[in-house]
Protein backbone atom coordinates (compact mmCIF):
# COMPACT_ATOMS: atom_id res chain seq x y z
CA UNK A 1 0.00 0.00 0.00
CA UNK A 2 1.70 3.49 -0.89
CA UNK A 3 1.58 6.41 1.59
CA UNK A 4 -1.72 7.92 0.08
CA UNK A 5 -3.83 4.55 0.56
CA UNK A 6 -2.53 3.85 3.87
CA UNK A 7 -3.37 7.19 4.93
CA UNK A 8 -7.07 7.31 3.12
CA UNK A 9 -7.52 4.55 4.74
CA UNK A 10 -6.78 5.58 8.26
CA UNK A 11 -8.90 8.61 8.00
CA UNK A 12 -12.06 5.99 6.16
CA UNK A 13 -11.22 3.32 9.33
CA UNK A 14 -11.69 6.49 11.59
CA UNK A 15 -14.84 7.24 10.35
CA UNK A 16 -16.41 4.35 9.92
CA UNK A 17 -16.12 3.70 13.78
CA UNK A 18 -17.67 7.25 13.89
CA UNK A 19 -20.60 6.47 11.32
CA UNK A 20 -20.93 2.60 13.42
CA UNK A 21 -21.69 4.29 16.98
CA UNK A 22 -24.34 6.75 14.81
CA UNK A 23 -26.43 3.73 13.10
CA UNK A 24 -26.15 1.81 16.67
CA UNK A 25 -28.39 4.73 18.13
CA UNK A 26 -30.96 4.35 15.42
CA UNK A 27 -34.11 2.37 16.62
CA UNK A 28 -37.18 3.13 14.82
CA UNK A 29 -40.98 1.90 15.08
CA UNK A 30 -41.33 -0.24 12.31
CA UNK A 31 -37.70 -0.89 12.42
CA UNK A 32 -37.83 -1.82 8.58
CA UNK A 33 -37.21 2.40 8.31
CA UNK A 34 -33.95 1.99 10.29
CA UNK A 35 -32.98 -1.11 8.75
CA UNK A 36 -33.58 0.58 5.58
CA UNK A 37 -31.27 4.10 6.87
CA UNK A 38 -28.66 1.77 8.05
CA UNK A 39 -28.90 -0.59 4.80
CA UNK A 40 -27.63 2.04 2.48
CA UNK A 41 -25.10 3.81 5.16
CA UNK A 42 -22.88 0.77 5.56
CA UNK A 43 -22.98 -0.73 2.41
CA UNK A 44 -19.61 0.45 1.79
CA UNK A 45 -18.47 3.61 -0.62
CA UNK A 46 -15.32 5.71 -0.91
CA UNK A 47 -16.16 7.71 2.19
CA UNK A 48 -14.29 10.72 0.14
CA UNK A 49 -15.93 13.84 1.73
CA UNK A 50 -15.47 12.63 5.69
CA UNK A 51 -12.12 11.81 4.19
CA UNK A 52 -11.44 15.02 2.74
CA UNK A 53 -13.19 17.14 6.02
CA UNK A 54 -10.89 14.87 8.33
CA UNK A 55 -7.50 15.78 5.81
CA UNK A 56 -8.46 19.87 5.80
CA UNK A 57 -9.20 19.63 9.36
CA UNK A 58 -5.24 18.10 9.69
CA UNK A 59 -4.07 21.22 7.48
CA UNK A 60 -5.58 23.58 9.66
CA UNK A 61 -5.93 21.83 12.95
CA UNK A 62 -9.28 21.12 13.54
CA UNK A 63 -9.62 17.74 15.44
CA UNK A 64 -11.47 14.73 14.13
CA UNK A 65 -14.21 14.67 17.44
CA UNK A 66 -15.12 18.51 16.37
CA UNK A 67 -15.63 17.46 12.97
CA UNK A 68 -17.09 13.99 13.00
CA UNK A 69 -20.85 15.75 13.87
CA UNK A 70 -20.29 17.34 10.21
CA UNK A 71 -18.69 14.54 8.29
CA UNK A 72 -21.94 12.07 9.81
CA UNK A 73 -24.02 14.75 8.79
CA UNK A 74 -22.77 15.10 5.34
CA UNK A 75 -22.22 11.35 4.85
CA UNK A 76 -25.97 10.67 6.04
CA UNK A 77 -27.15 13.47 3.63
CA UNK A 78 -24.93 12.15 0.46
CA UNK A 79 -26.42 8.78 1.17
CA UNK A 80 -29.88 9.47 1.06
CA UNK A 81 -29.54 11.51 -2.08
CA UNK A 82 -28.06 8.29 -3.76
CA UNK A 83 -30.95 6.17 -2.58
CA UNK A 84 -33.12 9.43 -3.95
CA UNK A 85 -31.39 9.58 -6.58
CA UNK A 86 -31.70 5.84 -7.53
CA UNK A 87 -35.54 5.69 -7.61
CA UNK A 88 -37.23 4.71 -10.44
CA UNK A 89 -39.06 8.12 -10.67
CA UNK A 90 -35.02 9.45 -11.12
CA UNK A 91 -32.44 7.31 -12.50
CA UNK A 92 -33.62 3.88 -11.90
CA UNK A 93 -31.15 1.92 -11.16
CA UNK A 94 -30.66 -0.70 -9.55
CA UNK A 95 -27.64 -1.20 -8.06
CA UNK A 96 -25.80 0.90 -5.85
CA UNK A 97 -22.22 0.38 -3.98
CA UNK A 98 -22.16 -3.27 -5.49
CA UNK A 99 -25.41 -4.12 -3.79
CA UNK A 100 -29.26 -4.11 -4.63
CA UNK A 101 -30.02 -0.55 -4.77
CA UNK A 102 -32.49 0.33 -1.09
CA UNK A 103 -35.50 0.49 -3.10
CA UNK A 104 -34.79 -3.06 -5.04
CA UNK A 105 -34.79 -4.09 -0.89
CA UNK A 106 -37.07 -2.59 0.88
CA UNK A 107 -39.75 -1.19 -1.85
CA UNK A 108 -40.04 2.48 -2.80
CA UNK A 109 -42.16 3.98 0.11
CA UNK A 110 -39.69 2.87 2.38
CA UNK A 111 -36.21 3.78 0.13
CA UNK A 112 -38.41 7.24 -0.21
CA UNK A 113 -38.66 7.27 4.00
CA UNK A 114 -35.20 6.06 4.47
CA UNK A 115 -34.28 9.21 2.32
CA UNK A 116 -36.16 11.23 4.46
CA UNK A 117 -34.98 9.74 7.43
CA UNK A 118 -31.58 10.45 6.69
CA UNK A 119 -31.51 14.02 5.67
CA UNK A 120 -33.66 14.52 9.01
CA UNK A 121 -31.35 12.74 10.81
CA UNK A 122 -28.85 14.88 9.66
CA UNK A 123 -30.11 18.11 10.78
CA UNK A 124 -31.04 16.88 14.10
CA UNK A 125 -27.03 16.37 14.64
CA UNK A 126 -25.99 19.62 12.94
CA UNK A 127 -28.55 21.11 15.76
CA UNK A 128 -26.71 18.88 18.41
CA UNK A 129 -23.33 20.99 17.88
CA UNK A 130 -24.95 24.48 17.86
CA UNK A 131 -24.95 25.30 21.08
CA UNK A 132 -21.73 25.13 21.29
CA UNK A 133 -20.78 28.76 19.80
CA UNK A 134 -21.06 30.55 16.44
CA UNK A 135 -18.89 28.98 14.50
CA UNK A 136 -20.62 25.62 14.79
CA UNK A 137 -24.01 27.23 14.01
CA UNK A 138 -22.20 28.61 11.05
CA UNK A 139 -21.01 25.21 9.81
CA UNK A 140 -24.11 23.42 10.30
CA UNK A 141 -25.84 26.15 8.38
CA UNK A 142 -23.19 26.07 5.56
CA UNK A 143 -24.17 21.96 4.97
CA UNK A 144 -28.13 22.65 5.08
CA UNK A 145 -27.49 25.22 2.34
CA UNK A 146 -24.68 22.98 0.60
CA UNK A 147 -27.56 20.28 0.51
CA UNK A 148 -30.36 22.71 0.05
CA UNK A 149 -32.42 24.14 -2.55
CA UNK A 150 -29.38 26.34 -3.89
CA UNK A 151 -26.98 23.34 -3.91
CA UNK A 152 -27.60 19.56 -4.43
CA UNK A 153 -31.23 19.21 -4.55
CA UNK A 154 -31.29 22.25 -7.30
CA UNK A 155 -28.28 19.89 -9.17
CA UNK A 156 -30.61 16.97 -9.05
CA UNK A 157 -33.41 19.21 -10.29
CA UNK A 158 -31.62 20.54 -13.06
CA UNK A 159 -30.06 17.30 -13.98
CA UNK A 160 -34.10 15.53 -14.37
CA UNK A 161 -34.94 18.75 -16.14
CA UNK A 162 -32.33 18.63 -18.99
CA UNK A 163 -32.87 14.12 -19.79
CA UNK A 164 -33.38 14.40 -23.52
CA UNK A 165 -32.47 17.97 -23.99
CA UNK A 166 -30.83 18.42 -27.13
CA UNK A 167 -30.44 22.53 -26.99
CA UNK A 168 -28.54 22.04 -23.72
CA UNK A 169 -25.30 24.10 -23.09
CA UNK A 170 -21.98 24.09 -21.36
CA UNK A 171 -23.66 26.92 -18.71
CA UNK A 172 -26.30 24.19 -17.83
CA UNK A 173 -23.80 21.72 -17.76
CA UNK A 174 -21.61 23.58 -14.94
CA UNK A 175 -24.90 24.21 -13.18
CA UNK A 176 -25.27 20.58 -12.98
CA UNK A 177 -21.91 19.65 -11.99
CA UNK A 178 -21.47 22.97 -9.41
CA UNK A 179 -25.29 21.78 -7.49
CA UNK A 180 -25.43 17.89 -7.31
CA UNK A 181 -21.96 17.18 -6.67
CA UNK A 182 -19.90 20.15 -6.03
CA UNK A 183 -21.78 21.35 -2.97
CA UNK A 184 -21.64 18.72 -0.92
CA UNK A 185 -17.48 18.25 -1.43
CA UNK A 186 -17.07 21.90 -0.86
CA UNK A 187 -19.14 21.40 2.54
CA UNK A 188 -16.82 18.96 3.21
CA UNK A 189 -13.42 20.39 2.57
CA UNK A 190 -14.71 23.89 3.77
CA UNK A 191 -16.64 22.91 7.33
CA UNK A 192 -13.04 22.58 8.89
CA UNK A 193 -12.73 26.88 7.78
CA UNK A 194 -15.85 27.71 9.25
CA UNK A 195 -14.92 25.97 12.73
CA UNK A 196 -11.42 27.63 12.07
CA UNK A 197 -12.77 31.33 11.60
CA UNK A 198 -12.41 31.26 8.35
CA UNK A 199 -8.97 29.65 8.00
CA UNK A 200 -8.04 29.49 3.89
CA UNK A 201 -11.72 29.63 3.34
CA UNK A 202 -11.66 31.46 0.07
CA UNK A 203 -9.06 28.96 -1.47
CA UNK A 204 -10.77 25.68 -0.16
CA UNK A 205 -14.62 26.82 -1.59
CA UNK A 206 -12.32 26.79 -4.95
CA UNK A 207 -11.08 23.92 -4.55
CA UNK A 208 -13.52 22.40 -3.51
CA UNK A 209 -15.56 23.09 -6.52
CA UNK A 210 -12.93 22.20 -9.22
CA UNK A 211 -12.73 18.75 -7.21
CA UNK A 212 -16.54 18.69 -7.40
CA UNK A 213 -16.41 19.14 -11.43
CA UNK A 214 -13.55 16.93 -11.37
CA UNK A 215 -15.45 14.32 -9.94
CA UNK A 216 -18.49 14.94 -11.73
CA UNK A 217 -16.48 14.57 -14.66
CA UNK A 218 -15.23 10.93 -14.15
CA UNK A 219 -18.23 9.80 -12.53
CA UNK A 220 -19.73 10.28 -16.18
CA UNK A 221 -16.93 8.93 -17.85
CA UNK A 222 -16.86 5.85 -15.94
CA UNK A 223 -20.66 5.79 -16.47
CA UNK A 224 -19.61 5.15 -20.50
CA UNK A 225 -16.46 3.51 -19.93
CA UNK A 226 -16.27 1.82 -16.58
CA UNK A 227 -17.18 -1.79 -15.37
CA UNK A 228 -19.79 -2.93 -13.05
CA UNK A 229 -17.53 -4.88 -11.36
CA UNK A 230 -15.41 -1.91 -10.12
CA UNK A 231 -18.32 0.70 -9.77
CA UNK A 232 -20.73 -1.65 -8.42
CA UNK A 233 -23.67 0.29 -10.48
CA UNK A 234 -25.02 -0.10 -13.77
CA UNK A 235 -23.16 1.34 -16.61
CA UNK A 236 -24.68 3.08 -19.86
CA UNK A 237 -27.42 4.97 -17.89
CA UNK A 238 -26.62 8.22 -19.00
CA UNK A 239 -26.53 7.26 -23.03
CA UNK A 240 -29.97 5.66 -21.75
CA UNK A 241 -31.60 8.18 -20.10
CA UNK A 242 -30.05 10.68 -22.62
CA UNK A 243 -28.77 12.39 -19.75
CA UNK A 244 -26.89 16.20 -20.12
CA UNK A 245 -22.93 15.06 -19.24
CA UNK A 246 -19.86 16.21 -20.27
CA UNK A 247 -19.51 12.96 -22.76
CA UNK A 248 -22.16 13.89 -24.45
CA UNK A 249 -21.64 17.49 -24.67
CA UNK A 250 -18.12 17.47 -25.41
CA UNK A 251 -17.48 13.06 -26.14
CA UNK A 252 -15.22 10.74 -24.61
CA UNK A 253 -11.73 12.36 -26.04
CA UNK A 254 -12.41 15.79 -25.23
CA UNK A 255 -13.39 14.56 -21.45
CA UNK A 256 -10.40 12.92 -21.18
CA UNK A 257 -8.10 15.91 -21.83
CA UNK A 258 -10.73 18.61 -19.25
CA UNK A 259 -8.93 15.93 -16.68
CA UNK A 260 -6.04 17.47 -16.40
CA UNK A 261 -6.94 20.72 -17.11
CA UNK A 262 -9.25 20.32 -13.78
CA UNK A 263 -6.87 18.45 -12.11
CA UNK A 264 -4.44 21.25 -12.97
CA UNK A 265 -6.70 23.62 -11.01
CA UNK A 266 -6.85 21.97 -8.21
CA UNK A 267 -3.26 21.62 -7.51
CA UNK A 268 -2.50 25.13 -8.34
CA UNK A 269 -5.32 26.56 -5.72
CA UNK A 270 -3.91 23.83 -2.86
CA UNK A 271 -0.06 25.57 -3.68
CA UNK A 272 -1.86 28.83 -2.42
CA UNK A 273 -2.54 26.91 1.55
CA UNK A 274 0.39 26.36 3.84
CA UNK A 275 1.30 23.59 5.94
CA UNK A 276 1.03 19.96 4.56
CA UNK A 277 -1.44 19.69 1.47
CA UNK A 278 0.26 16.96 -0.43
CA UNK A 279 -2.49 14.41 0.93
CA UNK A 280 -4.94 16.45 -0.86
CA UNK A 281 -2.59 17.02 -4.09
CA UNK A 282 -3.03 12.97 -4.24
CA UNK A 283 -6.94 13.07 -3.74
CA UNK A 284 -6.81 14.81 -6.62
CA UNK A 285 -4.97 12.73 -8.61
CA UNK A 286 -6.55 9.79 -7.00
CA UNK A 287 -9.93 11.23 -8.67
CA UNK A 288 -8.50 11.59 -11.67
CA UNK A 289 -7.32 8.26 -11.95
CA UNK A 290 -10.19 6.40 -9.85
CA UNK A 291 -11.89 3.64 -10.96
CA UNK A 292 -14.71 3.06 -8.77
C1 LIG B 1 -21.76 9.18 -6.29
O1 LIG B 1 -20.92 9.60 -5.24
C2 LIG B 1 -22.65 10.30 -6.67
C3 LIG B 1 -21.96 11.44 -7.26
C4 LIG B 1 -21.93 12.59 -6.69
C5 LIG B 1 -21.30 11.28 -8.53
P1 LIG B 1 -19.67 8.74 -4.78
O2 LIG B 1 -18.90 8.28 -5.99
O3 LIG B 1 -18.93 9.48 -3.74
O4 LIG B 1 -20.38 7.46 -4.15
P2 LIG B 1 -19.89 6.48 -3.01
O5 LIG B 1 -20.24 7.14 -1.73
O6 LIG B 1 -18.41 6.26 -3.15
O7 LIG B 1 -20.68 5.22 -3.24
C1 LIG C 1 -25.84 11.88 -8.64
O1 LIG C 1 -25.22 11.96 -9.89
C2 LIG C 1 -25.48 12.99 -7.76
C3 LIG C 1 -26.24 12.90 -6.50
C4 LIG C 1 -26.73 11.79 -6.00
C5 LIG C 1 -26.45 14.12 -5.79
P1 LIG C 1 -25.33 10.61 -10.72
O2 LIG C 1 -26.74 10.21 -10.94
O3 LIG C 1 -24.44 10.70 -11.90
O4 LIG C 1 -24.66 9.59 -9.67
P2 LIG C 1 -24.56 8.04 -9.89
O5 LIG C 1 -23.80 7.83 -11.18
O6 LIG C 1 -25.95 7.49 -9.95
O7 LIG C 1 -23.77 7.58 -8.70
MG1 LIG D 1 -28.58 11.21 -11.05
MG1 LIG E 1 -27.64 8.26 -10.76
MG1 LIG F 1 -23.31 9.05 -12.66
Amino acid sequence: MSNFDLQYEEYRNYFLKQLDLRCAEIATVPEILGESMKYSLSLGGKRIRPVLMYAVGEVLGVDKEMLTPYACALEFIHTYSLIHDDLPAMDNDDFRRGKPSNHKVFGEANAILAGDGLLNTAYSILFGECFKGSEYISAAKFICDAAGIYGMIAGQSADIAHEKDGNADEDTLEYIYENKTAKLLIAAVTVPCVLKNGAYYSEFKQFGKKLGYLFQLTDDILDACGSFENLGKTTGKDETEDKLTAVKLYGLDSCKLRIDVVGDDCHRILDGVSGDVSFLHDVVNFVKSRLN
